[in-house]
């Protein structure tokens, strides 16, 4: 067999926290197993806790047998992957501490390196400018961040032109995982690699689009993080306008880095602004209350732990926008998270017009529209509603679906995000992460929404956990004849 990947160092800032543990040492794991390591490719983590190698080891073995699938976790996979770790207690913010991790990385081999800031992004900027004043920042390093970048445009300015001072743009991984699930790549083979939906696909056909990502937890334990952030920025500031994206773009020249990300910034860019007054009628923030969810108690957002009492952060967005374009022009796009929804469900909604002109009966409420449904989470498969005669007398319709579930068309085990996410990062491209100026086209249409909260829509409107969100989020459609594609 040819010899795997590129030999390399993955190091992981951040390595005991949270998205380290549940995802970025699983993934590495699963490529580890499956024979996509380079067998030189080491990976060192760091962070301030103090660990013994030894210590880490164990910690990192509980969270990853815990985080990969059953069955995926075997004892002579994990002790050769053990050995490719290494762990130093640093703290990134103290430059007298990275001459250390010199030691450990010796420059000037040419190899690879890896460095991944899975911290808050306000270290970001003085980590890559400690590890450029190491001498560690040469043209075989790359560096990932991950998301939100910022709190908004000024401030994600700020930390892309500190990172652009060390890190040309093309050695800059900014993650959205999002970008990295097999479902969302689908969307792209569905639009793509088939002629048969190209020319349905715009405004002539569409009635409207709904992208909707829920999840039935609350802020678990990042309530620091999240009061802070918030639905808008920790969701629809990235994910939701990534997806928004891949659906609304034109088919790129190459699947190839700036092919595709010039694609996405057109749509960023055509995006309708919403500001002032407009915050009110075209968008709606909620806040989970208490509730249930499958029969637990849920508790208020305000009763999570580190989260404060008289906190106003969303926890719910809906909004009606549109892309401003010859394809698009007319064709409303909803988009809505949550936490602490009735279900957990991310899909994609392409509603098409209804025939021209009717010419059987209708049959019961069945609204004679076809459908498009792109379940992306948690299962990923594609329905296509369609209009069928209903058995029995006369030519009353009704709907059908036909239906494409991945699961049981591909037999094979779905990689996660991060693990697609990280090999890219290691062969070096760039296809499915976002470019500078996209981050900024994202937060300069997100920017003003969040101003116009502050000055129209200060507080959120309260919904019941383990509900589908405030009443305020179907109205938003009805005001056009539509509504939210759940079941209820
Ligand atoms: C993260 C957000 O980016 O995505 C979290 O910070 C959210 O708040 C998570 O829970 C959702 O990801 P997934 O892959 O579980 O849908």
């Amino acid at each position: 067999m040819a010899q795997a990947g590129i030999s390399c160092d993955i190091v992981v800032f951040g390595g005991t926290g949270d998205l380290a543990m549940r995802k970025l040492l699983p993934a590495l794991y699963y490529l580890h197993r499956d024979g996509h390591l380079h067998p030189d490719t080491r990976i060192l983590a760091l962070a301030r806790a103090q660990h013994s190698l030894e210590s880490y080891g164990k910690l990192v073995k509980r969270h990853v047998s815990q985080h990969v699938a059953r069955g995926d976790f075997d004892v002579v996979h994990w002790e050769q992957f053990a050995k490719r770790l290494d762990y130093l207690s640093l703290d990134v913010s103290q430059r007298v501490a990275f001459p250390r991790l010199t030691k450990v990385l010796s420059p000037g081999t040419g190899r690879v390196r890896v460095f991944y800031l899975a911290t808050m992004p306000g270290l970001f900027a003085a980590t890559v400018q400690h590890l450029s004043s190491v001498g560690l920042v040469d043209e075989h390093a790359r560096v990932v961040l991950e998301k939100p970048l910022g709190e908004s445009l000024e401030t994600a300015n700020e930390i892309n032109d500190r990172i652009g001072k060390v890190f040309d743009e093309t050695r800059v991984f900014r993650i959205d995982h999002y970008l990295g699930k097999e479902a969302v790549q689908n969307l792209l083979a569905l639009r793509f690699g088939n002629a048969l939906f190209e020319p349905l696909w715009r405004n002539a056909h569409i009635d409207h689009v709904q992208i909707s990502v829920l999840e039935s937890v609350g802020v678990e334990n990042r309530g620091d993080y999240y009061d802070r952030a918030g639905a808008m920025r920790d969701m629809v500031q990235n994910h939701l306008l990534q997806l928004l994206c891949l659906v609304a773009m034109e088919a790129p020249v190459h699947f190839e880095p700036e092919a595709v990300r010039n694609e996405k910034l057109k749509i960023l860019e055509a995006l309708r602004p919403i500001t002032g007054m407009d915050v009110q009628d075209r968008t709606v923030r909620g806040q989970y209350g208490a509730g249930q969810h499958a029969g637990e108690r849920m508790p208020a957002y305000y009763f999570e732990k580190k989260v404060d009492h008289d906190s106003n952060t969303e926890t719910f967005v809906a909004l009606k926008t549109e892309v401003d374009n010859w394809r698009w022009a007319g064709v409303p796009f909803y988009l809505r998270t949550g936490k602490c929804m009735a279900q957990r469900k991310s899909e994609i909604v392409i509603q098409f017009k209804p025939v021209p002109h009717r010419l059987f009966p209708r049959s019961g409420d069945n609204p004679e529209n076809n459908r498009l449904i792109i379940s992306l989470q948690p299962d990923e498969g594609i329905r296509l509603s369609l209009m069928a005669k209903s058995p029995g007398r006369g030519m009353g319709l009704q709907n059908v679906d036909l239906n494409l579930d991945f699961a049981a068309a591909f037999t094979r085990r779905r990689w996660d995000a991060y693990e697609r996410l990280l090999l890219d990062v290691i062969e070096g491209d760039a296809t499915l992460f976002m470019r500078r100026d996209e981050i900024e086209a994202a937060w300069r249409w997100v920017d003003p929404i969040i101003e116009g909260w502050g000055d129209f829509y200060r507080s959120p409107k309260p919904y019941a956990a383990g509900s589908w969100g405030p009443d305020a989020a179907d109205s938003l459609l009805e005001r056009l004849g539509h509504s939210w594609l759940d079941p209820r």
